[in-house]
């Protein structure tokens, strides 16, 4: 049995950490939860303790919870900007780390991440959940196949609505020092899987992003980009929190020699067309939206992670997969501002973002 503990227990952590960990308690137990906010760290004992499994214990410092309690990983879900320096502290006790996305705001942290990880033997995992949605798990079949012959462009779309109360509830949302704007927060995701599709190389990104809307926040609320993979493919980026009156879609098109899939739904949940050589139509043309645009992702990456520890192997989402989407959205932001293409590699910070204001 993996023994686990958590840091940060909002929103995300009540909702999915708390679902993940039920639904593997034949493998992973949470022993110790962390808040800075002790009702919060109590309301997500209390889920766990009411589903039947053994309640946590509370810790408001999460220095003194990974001092005091033997884990075998500990989840971070605090606020975005905080992922790096407490990522770092846990590693530092030999400990390893599945942290929510985006995994840190600045190249710079998540190679420190990386560097420390790989240096010092230990699995570091992102919670990008969405490549364990059964219609994306079936486009990776077919993209490991090989089945789209050549590949030549695709396209994220993430046509959502995020409104000022979502904003009032946490004050950190759309701050360029804690969170970015609705690419970093709500669009990654969709990245990721665009990134993922093409190969994982991008070559060069040229962007544009705005806040049409969302005059109380610092950071954009759309952002659009063109993306040039190394193996020649495109990418287009699309995303909003603008959409009105509320969620319409996420979207992942991909196009190529052989093969077009589009895969859509409220959060890339549903294939929407599929055709390739002999074969158009696919079972998951019909699935139901989930109930969040979470999605139902963090209950099989949990198992991917926790596998990756007993079998002393990577997780599907590690560092460097997870750094890859926050990279593609600190190109859009540097090549908005700066009104150029971004050759990769570069170095840039959600923080440099202030001095543009
Ligand atoms: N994977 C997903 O689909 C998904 C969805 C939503 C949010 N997220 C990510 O999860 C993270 C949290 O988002 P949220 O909406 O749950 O935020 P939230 O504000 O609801 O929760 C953050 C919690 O962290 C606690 N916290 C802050 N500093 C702490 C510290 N030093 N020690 C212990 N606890 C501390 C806060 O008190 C709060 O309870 C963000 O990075 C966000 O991007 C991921």
């Amino acid at each position: 049995m993996i023994k686990m503990g958590l840091i940060g227990c909002g929103r995300i952590a009540s909702k999915k950490h708390t679902e993940a960990v039920i639904k593997n308690s034949d493998i992973v137990e949470l022993t110790a939860v962390c808040d800075i906010v002790k009702e919060n760290a109590e309301k997500l004992a209390d889920i766990i303790e009411k589903s039947g499994l053994k309640r946590p214990l509370v810790y408001t410092d999460y220095n003194e919870m990974t001092e005091k309690e033997h884990f075998d990983f500990v989840t971070i879900a605090t606020e975005s900007g905080k992922h790096h320096d407490i990522s770092m502290d846990v590693m530092k006790k030999n400990i390893n780390v599945l942290t929510e996305k985006p995994m840190a705001l600045s190249t710079k942290d998540m190679d420190e991440m990386i560097d420390f990880s790989e240096k010092n033997g230990l699995n570091l995992g992102v919670c990008f959940q969405n490549r364990f949605n059964p219609p994306v798990q079936e486009l990776r079949k077919k993209i490991e196949n090989g089945d789209f012959g050549k590949l030549f462009h695709g396209q994220i779309s993430i046509r959502w609505n995020r409104n000022i109360d979502y904003y009032k509830q946490a004050p950190w949302r759309g701050t360029w020092s804690m969170d970015g704007g609705t690419l970093m927060n709500q669009c990654t995701h969709g990245i990721d899987l665009l990134i993922w599709t093409f190969g994982g190389e991008i070559e060069e990104i040229s962007g544009k992003i705005a806040n049409f809307n969302h005059p109380y926040n610092e950071a954009e609320d759309f952002g659009s980009a063109v993306v040039k993979f190394k193996n020649g493919c495109i990418g287009i980026i699309e995303g909003t929190a603008d959409v009105y009156p509320k969620n319409l879609n996420e979207t992942l098109s991909v196009f190529g020699e052989n093969g077009s899939v589009v895969i859509g739904g409220l959060a890339v949940n549903k294939i929407e067309t599929w055709n390739f050589q002999n074969e158009s139509g696919h079972p998951f043309q019909n699935l139901p939206d989930p109930e969040t645009v979470y999605g139902e992702g963090h209950v099989p990456l949990y198992k991917d992670f926790i596998s990756s520890l007993n079998e002393n192997r990577k997780p599907l989402v590690d560092g460097r997969e997870g750094k890859k989407a926050v990279q593609a959205v600190l190109a859009i932001y540097k090549s908005s501002e700066e009104n150029k293409i971004i050759k990769f590699p570069f170095d840039f910070s959600t923080d440099e973002m202030k001095y543009y204001l």
